[in-house]
């Protein structure tokens, strides 16, 4: 047995690992892998077997690994102030500069951010808000918030509540109360009645479900709407056309809160430097994380809007302090790194990377399976990419799930040392490479993809499960 297998071994006796088959694992029956280093796009393992990172971490290493500049702000930081809370009016310095970027950053219209550590842990921040502010308005039954079916707002109960995905509700009694879910705008599963609609049409349809939803709950019960500028873990769906000016109006004519969920596309994943100034969104509130220190810290922030912010401090002027705090809120280190992180995003122009390499990401993908046999879609916007499998293209039917499809050609990428993510509902391989990556690197992630997706299908075809 050597250093890795060892090191696999003692894990599976101590440790309780996200997302995974806590049995199999434990018992031996699936992989474990040890990652010690990185550099660029790339990461290592304990045996020095490198991969090219095709998500990024989950979506969050924008700026590559292996940088010493985030390392050496975060040890300079250290030396001087590690921590100290930020309840009663305290701070520190890199949290004030780093509240300043980000402010200047979405431009007009936010306020102040709140400091967390997690997207979820944000987005039970943004519940809590939308709470608070309808209470203070004397309006006490206004809490239900909307969100959409595939969308992922986290993994807690109330963020795994706004998380529509199968999942992470079955056996943990999920959704709580006051969550509701109305239709995915997903525009390539739009159903057999809505075959015939054209992407704006179909924006209009989901706008008018939402509306119907709004009016069934009672407009004076729904509070809030929250949904990713383009869904994410639920399939990496950009939206049809229109989308969100058709939600936005049905929002405004009810008085419901936009919550608009960066956590993905905040901080120049879609090529912007949010998905909200790419779709044209003027949300009240903005949750963000991973892009924000490109994972070097855990770092997560509640951006509040005008409107919002003048009703909280109304509120504490009514109530007293606000009865909300995170030991961690604003933690020093989180915020050092997170400063350190958008400045190399500046400099290095990685939005406008993402922009430019990310068009070339989507060309290159068209161009790879545009046509292939057991290619239904290929989708994404910037450095966001998705293939969806269908057995037969031009009908968009779906594999039986039991034939496990996205996985084993996941697994077949890591043959080719590739990561690329099986996305958790349905068979679509997700991409979202660190916005580093150059054109050389996207030739390199579609080619060992069309060698996966090649093998796979043979291995489908002489399994004889090409049919419908
Ligand atoms: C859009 C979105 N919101 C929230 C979250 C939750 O973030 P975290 O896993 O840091 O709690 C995620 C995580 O993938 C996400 O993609």
């Amino acid at each position: 047995m050597n250093l890795h297998q060892e090191l696999i071994e003692r894990d599976r006796k101590v440790t309780f690992h996200a997302s995974t088959h806590l049995r199999d694992f434990a018992h031996g029956d699936v992989p474990g892998r040890v990652i010690t280093g990185g550099k660029g796009i790339n990461i290592v393992d304990k045996d020095g077997r490198e991969f090219i990172d095709g998500f990024a971490g989950l979506y969050c290493v924008n700026i590559g690994y292996g940088r010493t500049e985030v390392a050496e702000a975060i040890y300079k930081q250290a030396l001087e102030l590690s921590y100290y809370h930020t309840y009663v009016g305290h701070s520190n310095e890199p949290q004030i500069e780093l509240s300043e970027k980000i402010l200047k950053l979405y431009g007009p219209g936010m306020s102040k951010v709140y400091y967390g550590m997690s997207g979820s842990d944000a987005n039970e921040t943004q519940l809590k808000i939308v709470r608070y502010y309808n209470n203070v308005l004397g309006r006490p039954q206004k809490k239900k918030v909307i969100s959409r079916m595939r969308g992922y707002h986290g993994s807690g109960i109330a963020s795994g509540s706004l998380t529509g995905l199968k999942a992470f509700h079955d056996h943990f009694d999920l959704p709580i109360e006051t969550i509701r879910h109305t239709k995915a705008p997903y525009y390539y599963h739009r159903g057999a009645e809505q075959e015939g609609m054209g992407e704006r049409e179909f924006s209009a349809y989901c706008a008018q479900k939402l509306e119907e939803m709004i009016l069934a709950e009672g407009p004076d019960t729904v509070a809030a709407f929250i949904g990713e500028p383009v869904l994410g873990t639920g399939g990496i769906v950009p939206p049809p056309e229109g989308y969100w000016d058709e939600i936005q109006a049905v929002l405004a004519k009810y008085d419901v809160l936009l919550i608009a969920d960066e956590v993905v596309c905040g901080f120049g994943r879609i090529g912007t430097d949010f998905g909200s100034h790419h779709y044209g969104i003027k949300p009240d509130l903005i949750t963000v994380a991973k892009g924000l220190t490109s994972a070097y810290q855990p770092l997560s922030g509640v951006i509040v809007g005008d409107r919002v912010w003048q009703v909280l401090e109304q509120g504490t002027g009514e109530y007293g302090p606000i009865g909300h705090g995170w030991t961690y809120s604003g933690h020093a280190l989180g915020c050092a790194a997170g400063l350190a992180n958008l400045e190399i995003i500046e400099r290095e122009g990685l939005t406008r990377n993402a922009a430019e390499t990310g068009a070339y990401l989507q060309q290159k993908m068209q161009t790879a399976f545009g046509d292939h046999p057991i290619v239904g879609q290929a989708r994404g916007v910037g450095m966001l990419a998705a293939l969806e499998f269908s057995p037969n293209p031009a009908a968009r039917t779906q594999f039986d799930p039991a034939l496990k499809v996205g996985p084993r050609i996941a697994a077949a990428a890591l043959d080719e040392n590739l990561i690329a993510r099986a996305m958790p509902q349905g068979d679509i391989l997700g991409f979202a490479p660190p916005l580093v990556a150059t054109r050389g690197e996207i030739d390199e992630i579609v080619a060992r993809t069309k060698r996966a997706v090649d093998r796979i299908t043979d291995e489908l075809a002489n399994a004889g499960d090409l049919k419908d």
